[in-house]
């Protein structure tokens, strides 16, 4: 209840989704937490709930494509919260009608998915950073995601911007760690949010599901449970890291699914057979 007491956290992107997901659980560890979205209501909405909830909450109506508008969002944390000791920059995302393969790809949504996911977080940070320094440090939690790791058939920008994301995250923790300021990422696989359902086709969703080692999809809580980790002072060893959090869709071989022929079946030999069949671990 009380892992990011006495810290005010700064949510982009948090009138939906992941984003509203930490900002709620946040204010639930204690944080005083700044709800901020270009959809005022939607932000109006999350802060609301928080209060309700009895947390402290404040919305405020950002757009991270104008620098000024982000400044903007920092100066009104400094003077109503203080701080910010957290500042998670996880607006993002790519229109993946006009993200397509390099060769029908646009360009016009290229140059939109660099100012909404690499310079937009790269501005979150420095209009944040000087404050951080002051306070006598910070953790930033920047939003990448598994895009960033492999070559995709199509959304090649979202997968571009990702990466840059990434290593923006680790010249941050290279550059401000002596000030103790943390820098780390975080790598959502397919979480169930209202942009991925607007997005993708159910068949779509279907074989995402199916690339997961688990057998379900992540939910915002999921990924946002990952935040208030990097948030808080449990992870104040932890730097420059991209922590991935996408049921396993990234780390296990491509053709794992098919060697599964290979193995005997349980009935042959010890080993993965369900308690109620009997023995439960190979010797
Ligand atoms: N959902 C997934 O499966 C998934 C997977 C990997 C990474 N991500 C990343 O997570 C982040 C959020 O995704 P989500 O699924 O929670 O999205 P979402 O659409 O549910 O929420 C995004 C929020 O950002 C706000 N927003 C959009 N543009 C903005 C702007 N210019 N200024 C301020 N606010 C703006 C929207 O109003 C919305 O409330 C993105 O960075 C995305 O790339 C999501």
């Amino acid at each position: 209840m009380n892992r990011m007491r006495d810290k005010t956290a700064v949510i982009t992107g948090a009138g939906s989704g992941i984003g509203r997901a930490a900002a709620e659980l946040m204010s639930a560890e204690g944080a005083r937490v700044v709800v901020a979205d270009h959809d005022a209501r939607a932000a109006e909405e999350t802060a609301a709930a928080i209060t309700a909830a009895g947390g402290v909450a404040m919305a405020v109506t950002v757009d991270v494509m104008n620098e000024d508008s982000i400044a903007d969002m920092i100066g009104a944390t400094v003077r109503e919260f203080g701080g910010p000791h957290v500042l998670c920059n996880h607006v993002g995302g790519t229109d993946p009608r006009a993200d397509l393969d390099l060769l029908r790809m646009d360009m016009a949504e290229f140059d939109r998915a660099v100012g909404l996911n690499v310079r937009s977080t790269l501005l979150g940070c420095r209009h944040a950073i000087p404050h951080m320094i002051r306070a006598g440090g910070g953790s930033i939690v920047n939003t990448a995601s598994v895009a960033a790791l492999v070559g995709d058939v199509t959304q090649i920008s979202y997968g571009a911007v990702k990466a840059a994301v990434v290593n923006l995250t680790k010249s941050i923790a290279t550059q401000y760690g002596p000030d103790r300021i943390r820098c780390n990422a975080i790598a959502p696989g397919a979480v169930m949010t209202p942009a991925l359902e607007r997005n993708l086709p159910s068949s779509v969703v279907d074989s995402l599901r199916d690339g997961n080692a688990l057998p379900y999809l992540g939910a915002p809580e999921d990924i946002a449970h990952a935040m208030v980790f990097l948030g808080s002072d449990e992870s104040r060893y932890l730097t420059g890291q991209l922590l991935v959090v996408d049921g396993g869709m990234t780390m296990r071989s491509p053709i794992a699914a098919g060697r599964r022929a290979m193995l005997p079946p349980a009935s042959d030999g010890p080993g993965h057979q369900l308690p109620d069949q009997g023995t439960l671990l190979v010797e």
